[in-house]
């Protein structure tokens, strides 16, 4: 939540900057503002509302100046405001902060620097970290940073510059992301590597408590103590394109679009004479076979897809497995032994519920699995073993194809656990695998014809709500289906196993309530559609997801949705893809933002 950007070298800084925000953007977006050096000034503009908003003010400043910082804004404390919006200044306005983040204890430090005379201009915990940069500040702007930061107790991501020390910025970081790169023209730090891969690849990825000196020529590593440092340098590989639309009229669409290739990405190399290979997991067949129960822990999104690898973990390798959501997990005693191995799951690698809750695990003992799409990120850092999901940035708030990366990735990691158990042979695992790969094909042959997926969405759009049912694997993909809908259009959706409906959600049905039913075939099939008869019978809309070749659904729908035929486990992969298009169809017929829905940020780097 929040992005911070920062440059100092030969170029003006403010377009930089702006251009750095707009990729930012879907970390947060109420409130925007930058700080330059202009001669042996600083200047702050803010803005609230969107970087778009800041940069047509920004345009009437002429600034020269080529080292500054900026910020887009989720508020935490404080409403999103001007008063409120980043950069942060001393009483002198000689310094200037932004920060990615919370400070627990702002407060008690407010009050304090209070005491000492110093005066608050807006209601934010950033605040405090200006003015203790002040108070620090005896001509060394790192040293003050070094002080300052050792009397914070929270989460941040700093980057400071100070009108006394032209072209320098100083920045450091608490489990909140700081990325560092360095190009001919200047130096730039942002949260995410998106705002500097035109300029390099090659980039820092700072560490907690680690220290960076940025001027034009040179970057300076320094650990917590002040003692330099070697850093280790990360290289990116993947393209600019992730951070443009490609002619998609949204991130959305394209991020929907682009998960064919992400199945194929994350299924390459992955089996090798015949056998799966997962070697980042850093555990033999030995130790993996005497896992005896397993947890998933993530949020949102990431944990429906920890949903779906129940089914499979428990189907195919008999292992217990629980799904948690891992801002309840951090906070109960979960039972956790050495045998115990806890999968993270995290599209950012940077969510602070389940990076708390891994770090929880690691203590008690648990084997620490992480599954993220972000290369040095700090779940990838902190567990025992690592897969990405090859989805590359994914900008649109609302995820889509890292959703498909993760349930392709924890799929394979079901059958590995099956054949380190010895209950799948290796022409089942070669089997699965070749349908596990032709479910790609499958996703762009439902991405080549959305024309029943539209005229479903034209049919729901005026709903106040709407009920998304399914069992088994529907059951999981239909708590997909309903969050994509209530995150991008704001109309309430509730997801329930199908079979739980007549236990509540049926007393909500009236003459064209629209129910979404996952109804592809599966064991239980005539189970879910049993429910969605009691469902029609009641008034409701039914829209069905159905298996291609299913005539008789269409007795019981009033718009059917047919995907190709996969075996039940892979249901995930295809049912979900029209549930994305759906929920963006109303989205954009209700005049959404679809990329970027109001009060969400991509990553929610808070509790
Ligand atoms: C936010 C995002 C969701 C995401 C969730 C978990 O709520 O808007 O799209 O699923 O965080 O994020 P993670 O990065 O841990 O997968």
């Amino acid at each position: 939540m929040c992005g911070i950007v920062g440059y100092t070298g030969s170029a003006p800084v403010a377009p930089l900057l702006i251009e750095g925000l707009k990729r930012l953007e879907y970390r947060g977006y109420d409130s925007a503002g930058i700080a330059v050096q202009e001669g042996d000034q600083l200047q702050v503009v803010h803005r609230k509302g969107k970087v778009a908003t800041l940069a047509h003010t920004v345009d009437h400043f002429d600034f020269k100046g080529t080292c500054g910082i900026g910020h887009t804004r989720w508020a935490t404390h404080g409403k999103p405001s001007e008063a409120n919006a980043h950069p942060h200044t001393s009483c002198d306005g000689r310094i200037a902060v932004v920060h990615n983040g919370i400070i627990e204890n702002f407060a008690d430090l407010r009050e304090e620097l209070q005491s000492e005379g110093h005066t608050f201009s807006s209601e934010t915990d950033t605040e405090v970290v200006a003015h203790l940069v002040e108070r620090a500040y005896n001509g060394n702007l790192v040293e003050a940073l070094r002080e300052a930061a050792a009397q914070l107790v929270g989460a941040y991501g700093l980057a400071v510059t100070c009108a006394n020390e032209p072209g320098v910025i100083a920045v450091t970081r608490k489990d909140s992301p700081i990325i560092v790169g360095k190009s001919e023209n200047g130096a730039y730090v942002a949260s995410d590597v998106i705002a500097m891969i035109d300029a390099t690849r090659d980039v820092v990825v700072l560490g907690d408590g680690e220290m960076a000196k940025l001027t034009a020529d040179a970057v300076e590593y320094f650990d917590a103590e002040g003692n330099p440092l070697s850093p280790k340098i990360t290289h990116i590989d993947w393209d600019l394109d992730a951070a443009e639309k490609g002619g998609y009229s949204d991130f959305m669409m394209k991020e929907i679009h682009e998960q064919p290739r992400v199945i194929r990405d994350t299924l390459a190399g992955r089996l090798v004479d015949g056998a799966l290979k997962i070697d980042e997991l850093d555990m033999s067949a030995e130790e993996l076979n005497l896992v005896d129960r397993v947890y998933v822990i993530a949020c949102g999104t990431s944990y429906h897809a920890g949903l779906i690898a129940k089914n499979l973990i428990e189907g195919w390798a008999r292992i217990p497995c629980e799904v948690e959501t891992a801002s309840e997990f951090r906070y109960r005693n979960p039972i956790i032994t050495p045998t115990t191995l806890c999968v993270a799951v995290s599209q950012s690698g940077e969510t602070a519920d389940t990076l708390a809750a891994i770090r929880d695990a690691k203590v008690k003992g648990a084997q620490v699995f992480g599954i993220t799409n972000v290369v040095g990120s700090p779940v990838a850092r902190e567990s025992d073993g690592v897969i990405y999901t090859k989805a590359n940035k994914e900008i649109a708030v609302a995820s889509t194809k890292s959703f498909l990366g993760q349930v392709v990735s924890l799929t394979l990691l079901a059958m590995l656990l099956a054949q380190v158990k010895g209950r799948m042979r290796m022409n089942q695992i070669r089997m699965l695998f070749r349908e596990l790969a032709d479910t790609a094909g499958q996703v762009e042959a439902i991405l080549a014809d959305t024309y029943s997926v539209d005229k479903a969405a034209e049919a729901c759009v005026n709903a106040h709500s709407a009920l998304f049912i399914g069992r088994g694997m529907g059951s999981a993909i239909s708590k997909e289906g309903a969050l994509k809908l209530k995150e991008i259009s704001y109309l309430h959706a509730e997801s329930y196993p199908a079979g739980e409906m007549k236990h509540g959600p049926i007393a909500l049905l009236d003459e064209g309530f629209p129910v979404i039913a996952i109804a592809t075939q599966s064991p239980i099939y005539d189970k879910v559609v049993s429910n969605l008869q009691e469902a029609r019978a009641r008034g409701a809309l039914i829209v069905a997801v159905a298996t291609e070749g299913d005539e008789e659904i269409q007795q019981h729908a009033d718009h059917v949705i047919y995907i190709p035929k996969v075996r039940d486990a892979f249901s995930p992969i295809t049912a979900t893809v029209p549930l994305q298009l759906l929920a963006r169809r109303i989205a954009i017929l209700r005049g959404c933002d679809v990329d970027q829905p109001r009060n969400l940020a991509k990553s929610v780097t808070v509790e």
